[in-house]
């Protein structure tokens, strides 16, 4: 490890109330955490303690009701939805839970998309998928459709599809809930082994003490509030 650890993800008094009928959930009570690149992170707890809020917020998904959220001292929770929808673009790859492929379209186009939104040509973006197809062991499925895939298979291109744009920042939201065992370590490791290669800072989100385990730093939530957070040792070669 070099002791010059770069922050990508600073949170400030992070703060997230909803107001569902006549309720008042405080899904965050003013959080702050700073995120240093490179890291697997995995924001851990149970269900409902606040984990995809808090995604949701890292990622600009939704505005937070009070606090902020910087990424490379950039304050995400002061951009106009246009200018966020590009950062998000240029800057952020996405692993979904249920895949989220798009059914008409087969693995290379699927995994090519989020080139075609930034005007990259269809030939230059096909090749680069079909490159990362292969790395991620489908370089025989190019053709298929997701429907035509196994839910590991889908997730592999859900993964090729996060990479493509070489993001600084992936985030998963339970990336494996769908998978049994033996495709959920595939999976994790295909995804820790390319954020090292890609030098990408990974936010893994996961009620599953065993997948949070693949991560180099566990943020663990209660009721909206950070109630743990383990750095491991030796996470950077
Ligand atoms: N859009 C919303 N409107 C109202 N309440 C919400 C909304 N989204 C989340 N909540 C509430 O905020 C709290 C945190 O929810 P969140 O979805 O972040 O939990 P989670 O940790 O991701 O849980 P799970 O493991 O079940 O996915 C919960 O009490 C939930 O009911
Ligand atoms: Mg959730």
């Amino acid at each position: 490890m070099d002791g010059e650890k770069k922050s990508i993800i600073t949170v400030k008094n992070l703060r997230k109330v909803y107001h569902p009928g006549n309720e008042t959930v405080v899904a965050l009570d003013r959080i702050n955490l700073e995120i240093h690149r490179g890291e697997i992170c995995s924001i851990f707890g149970t269900s409902g303690s606040g984990k995809s809020t808090f995604l949701n917020q890292l990622a600009g998904l939704e505005k937070p009701t009070e606090g902020e959220v910087l990424i490379g001292g950039v304050s995400i929770s002061r951009l106009s939805e246009d200018d966020l929808a590009r950062f998000r673009q240029r800057y952020f790859g996405f692993i979904f839970q249920a895949y989220n492929l798009i059914p008409t379209m087969n693995a290379i186009e699927n995994v090519a998309a989020p080139l075609m939104f930034q005007g990259i040509d269809r030939q230059v973006r096909e090749k680069l998928a079909r490159k990362l197809l292969k790395d991620v062991g489908l370089g025989e499925r190019m053709m298929h459709y997701p429907r035509e895939m196994s839910g590991g298979q889908q997730q592999r291109v859900g993964i090729a599809r996060a990479l493509i744009a070489k993001p600084k920042i992936i985030f998963a939201d339970e990336p494996t809930g769908n998978l049994d065992t033996k495709n959920t370590k595939e999976v994790m490791e295909l995804i820790c082994d390319f954020a090292k290669e890609y030098k990408s800072t990974v936010i893994l989100v996961t009620h599953d003490p065993e997948m949070a385990q693949f991560a180099t730093r566990i943020v663990t939530l209660i009721d909206g509030n950070i109630k743990s957070d383990e750095i491991k040792n030796g996470e950077e070669k």
